[in-house]
Parts: C-alpha cells; structure tokens; sequence
C-alpha cells in the first residue's frame, strides 16, 4: 500500500504521521519512482519544525534526499526508462513509498553504488562538493575548519578534504563523535563541547588561523568562527542546526578583511549540468572507494519520527537511512 509520513502542521517529531497516498499517473515530464532508501538531513528538521516556510498550506511530506526505481513513464521522457535506478535530491517530499518526479531532477545511479549509499550521500555528497570546489576552491596548502564534522555532511566532507589534500581540522561533540570524525579523515578533531575551538585552532596552526571556514551549526559557533580566520579568510555559513545567527554586523568582516557567504544547495541543482557534473564527481569518490563512510543508522520510514528525535539531540553519527 503506497504511503508517506506527512506533518498537517509545524510541530515537533510526533507532527509525522503515516498516510495511505493516491498513486496518480505521472503527468508529462515526470516518471514514478518506488523509494528503495530514503536520506534523512537536518533540513527535514528545519521543515518539520516550521524554521523554514512551508511550500504548501498543509499535510508537507518532508524528506530531501532518496534513491529508488523508474516504474512508470509520462509522456515526454526520454532520458530514463522503466527499471532505472536513479536518486535525487529536493527540499520536501521524499518520506514516501512512491513518488512522481520531474525528470529534470534524477541523476542515474551507477552500478556498484547501493541504494542505501546513494540515498544517503546525494544532498550530503553535493553539498560537500559544492562547499569544497565552489563556495571556497580547497587546495593542497589549505588549512580549514569543518564543524560538526561526525554529522552527514561532514563525514563526506572530512574523506573528501583528505583527497584534496588539505590539513582538515573538525569538530565535534564528545568523545565518539571525535574518534568518528578522525576515522573520516580529520587531520585534527576539536571537541567543541569541552574546549574552547577558537583556542585550539590557533594552537594548531600555530596562531596563524585558517584559511575558510565551513559552519552549519550557526548560532552557537558564530563569532567564534571568525576569529579562526588568518586575513582574507573565509567564513561559509551553510547551515543552523543551533539556531539561525542573529548578531551578524558586515563591519564584522573589517577585524582581517574577511567574506562570507551563505550558500543553499538548491540553488546550484537547479542548473542540470551543474547537477551531471557534480553527482558524477560524487558517484565516482565513491566507486574509488576515496568517499565509503556516510550510512549509518537504518530505520524503517514509519519510525522516522524517532530517527528525528536522535538527531536533534545530537545522538546522530554520519547519516540515517529510512527505508520505506
Ligand atoms: N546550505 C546547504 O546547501 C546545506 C545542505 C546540506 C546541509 N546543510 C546544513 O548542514 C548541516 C548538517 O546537515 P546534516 O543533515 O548532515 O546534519 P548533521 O550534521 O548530521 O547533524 C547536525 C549536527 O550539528 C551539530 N549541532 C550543533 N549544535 C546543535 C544543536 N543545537 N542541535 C542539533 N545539532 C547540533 C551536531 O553535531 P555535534 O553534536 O557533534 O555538535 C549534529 O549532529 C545542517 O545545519 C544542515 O542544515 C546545508
């Protein structure tokens, strides 16, 4: 029986609620996908909670991130047939069995990539190469810092920043979250919960500083992650999992000449050949085996609530599946 866990309202991890759907045929442009795995983000949080605007009046199936199988065509595609699997990354919608989707959006996954894998890196592994070769160009020489660097975007992160060659530094909350932070390539791992991050990365560097740093935590790290930075560093703010930064003053950025930016994945999907570009340079860290330790945790779809709850308290290492 097709089905989707759906929020009729912003709330907290119990608003998700499983609902029979209408599977209705895909209208032109579009094919019908069995979910195989679904990803589970901190951005499904933002959309449950009501942190981020609802793109619907009510009843908002969240879920950003999936991989399954083509099972049924509209008129108009061309470039996927029934029985492809393919994966894709959108803001809402893929806490679901089944789904009708724009062609525009699925990419094709290769063989030797599990769909588990698949659905659990795409938004994650986009997200780590736009940030890495976009948002600030890595290279070898580079010293920068990643926090929440055991998360799901940071644990891609950190394996990729060891391919680049960068000095990689990360951190993380307690004990575990360190040791797993290490084990995906963090040269050094700042406990954030018991040291002060800004003291060790001058320690680190020798008081020099960083060259860029990468925060999606937001509110709890923002001014320290400025005072990381060495002259012309630069400061990507990509997410808020402690809540949005609300004493940001451009005259900040004066202390060392400083920019920062605030980029969103969805912006750089848009353009269809930034997408083939960009999934192909991830599916291929993955069949080199440079990028392997992104699933963790499995649940069964009906339980993503649970799946929430963990990640909001921080109990979270790498990425959650959810299987429909
Ligand atoms: N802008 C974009 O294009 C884009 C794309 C993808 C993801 N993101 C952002 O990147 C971040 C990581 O996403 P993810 O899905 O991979 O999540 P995640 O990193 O697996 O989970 C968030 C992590 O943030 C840390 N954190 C710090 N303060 C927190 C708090 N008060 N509450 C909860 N967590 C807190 C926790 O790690 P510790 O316990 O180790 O501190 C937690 O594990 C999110 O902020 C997300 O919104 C942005």
């Amino acid at each position: 029986m097709p089905f989707a866990m759906l929020a009729p309202r912003p709330g907290n991890a119990d608003a998700l609620i499983k609902t029979g759907i209408d599977l209705l045929a895909p209208a032109p442009g579009e094919v019908q996908i069995r979910h195989a795995a679904i990803g589970l983000n901190f951005l499904d949080v933002y959309y449950r909670s009501g942190a981020y605007p609802w793109p619907v009046e009510k009843d908002l199936i969240v879920g950003s991130e999936a991989a399954g199988v083509v099972e049924r065509l509209g008129s108009d595609v061309v470039d996927f047939t029934v029985g492809d699997r393919v994966a894709y990354t959108m803001p809402t919608g893929a806490y679901a069995s089944h789904r009708n989707i724009s062609q525009n959006v699925l990419v094709k996954v290769p063989d030797g990539i599990r769909d588990e894998d698949a659905a659990s890196s795409l938004l994650k592994g986009l997200t780590a190469y736009y940030l890495l070769h976009e948002s600030f160009k890595v290279e070898p020489g580079h010293t920068v810092l990643f926090h929440a660097a055991a998360g799901g975007v940071g644990s891609i992160a950190g394996q990729w920043l060891s391919s680049l060659g960068a000095t990689a530094i990360g951190t993380a909350r307690g004990v575990a979250k360190c040791e797993a932070a290490r084990g995906s390539g963090f040269q050094h791992v700042i406990d954030y919960g018991s040291e002060d991050f800004v003291d060790r990365v001058k320690q680190i560097t020798g008081g020099l500083g960083v060259d860029a740093v990468f925060d999606s935590v937001g509110a709890d790290t923002y001014p320290g992650s400025l005072k990381c930075l060495k002259p012309f560093g630069r400061l990507i703010c990509f997410g808020q999992s402690s809540g949005p930064i609300k004493n940001f003053a451009i005259s900040d950025l004066a202390a060392g000449s400083f920019s920062v930016t605030r980029p969103v994945l969805f912006h750089y999907t848009r353009d269809r050949a930034w997408l083939e570009k960009a999934a192909d340079a991830l599916f291929g860290m993955i069949l080199k085996e440079e990028i392997g330790r992104f699933a963790g945790e499995t649940f069964p779809l009906e339980r993503v609530g649970e799946a929430h709850r963990k990640l909001e308290r921080r109990e979270i290492t790498g990425s959650v599946v959810l299987i429909p």
